[in-house]
């Protein structure tokens, strides 16, 4: 079971970028982690981020196309406002599951909405960088149970 882990705008800079909201983990470090979580899962994790929508919503597309069981999804702030990407999620029939590392209901109102969420199975906020590997146990469950 393929399975990829797409990150979006800003996240690159993890592990420097205000870590008392987002943490010290790198996304090296965090891709590294659920790399071998998913490999003990018998699953193959791949792993992308761009600062771009449009490379965002290619790689939805591929992923599709490419026959991965599920997409776990941090758009970032793109979360927030992106109607394209909400349409790209959409448009693809394999779940996505959306992680904030921070809980986005507890912070500035802007955050409070997700243009993602009501396209994607679920959502996981708030439990740091572990939300990656929760939403990695879930996305494996559902893949299996809808299978
Ligand atoms: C985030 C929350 C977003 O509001 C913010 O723009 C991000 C990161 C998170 O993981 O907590 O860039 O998605």
């Amino acid at each position: 079971m393929k399975i990829l882990l797409l990150n979006g705008p800003n996240l690159n800079r993890l592990g420097k970028r205000q870590p008392e909201i987002y943490g010290t983990e790198t996304l090296e470090s965090i891709e590294l982690r659920l790399r071998a979580v998913a490999g003990a899962k018998s699953c193959e994790l791949s792993a992308k981020q761009s600062n771009h929508e449009g490379e965002l919503i290619d790689a939805l597309h591929e992923a599709a196309d490419e026959g991965y069981a599920g997409v776990i999804f941090n758009p970032a702030a793109y979360t927030h406002t992106s109607i394209a990407l909400r349409d790209a999620v959409a448009s693809i029939s394999i779940p996505v599951l959306e992680v904030h590392l921070s809980n986005i209901h507890a912070r500035e109102t802007f955050r409070h909405t997700s243009m993602i969420a009501a396209e994607a199975i679920g959502q996981i906020a708030g439990f740091g960088s572990y939300g990656y590997e929760m939403a990695l146990y879930a996305l494996i469950h559902y893949a299996k149970e809808n299978d």
